[in-house]
């Protein structure tokens, strides 16, 4: 396994565990539900996508039948996405009671984690239709069975009784 794709699933699971956290703070303290974006967030942006980069950059290339296009991409998007939702998730917070300087904070956070999603577009993007050569080779593979199709029946030999 990359190692980014068992940074994304841990990444993923940190989310979840801090996302229930304030979920269960908010349940327990209402004046908190402040904090319900953050508590969102955590969960569908960090849990759910995350999990999605992850188990996506380890299943498509398998089903695809192509090698990942780039896993340099892929690294860096791990590093765009993670610290993008944690500078998200100190703007979202701090944009309930400092709504200036937690809105600058959410717009870096979210640039970067917009940056992460439109690198994972493009790598699976190219992952799915494979390499120029790979897409050679699966057209030469095709080529030959239509020729082997055409190609006449030898004549096999006749019995004589
Ligand atoms: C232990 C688990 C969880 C607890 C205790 C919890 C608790 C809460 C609380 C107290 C709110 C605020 C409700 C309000 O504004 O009055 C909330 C909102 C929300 N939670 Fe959770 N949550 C949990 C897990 C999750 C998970 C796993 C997800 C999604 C995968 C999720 C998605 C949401 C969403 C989307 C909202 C916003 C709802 C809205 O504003 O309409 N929560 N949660
Ligand atoms: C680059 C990534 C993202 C950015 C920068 C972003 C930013 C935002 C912002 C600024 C809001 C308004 C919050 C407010 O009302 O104060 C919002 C709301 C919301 N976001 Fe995101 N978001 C992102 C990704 C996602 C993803 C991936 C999901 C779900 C899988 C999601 C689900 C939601 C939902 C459901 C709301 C409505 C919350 C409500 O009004 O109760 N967001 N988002």
């Amino acid at each position: 396994m990359e190692w980014f794709v068992k940074a994304f699933l841990k990444a993923s699971l940190a989310s979840l565990a801090l996302g229930v956290s304030l979920g269960l703070a908010m349940a327990a303290h209402p004046p908190w539900t402040i904090h319900r974006v953050a508590h969102m967030h955590l969960v569908l942006l960090g849990f759910v996508t995350m999990m999605i980069y992850g188990v996506g950059y380890h299943v498509v290339p398998r089903f695809a039948g192509h090698a990942l296009h780039s896993a340099r991409a892929a690294g860096w998007h791990w590093w765009s996405s993670t610290v993008g939702l944690a500078f998200m998730i100190v703007g979202f917070m701090l944009r309930a009671v400092l709504p200036t300087s937690g809105t600058w904070i959410l717009v870096a956070g979210g640039s970067l984690s917009a940056i992460g999603a439109y690198l994972f577009v493009y790598v699976i993007w190219r992952t799915v239709d494979g390499s120029p050569a790979a897409q050679a080779a699966v057209a030469r593979a095709r080529e030959s069975a239509n020729a082997a199709r055409r190609a006449p029946l030898p004549n096999l030999p006749v019995s004589s009784r």
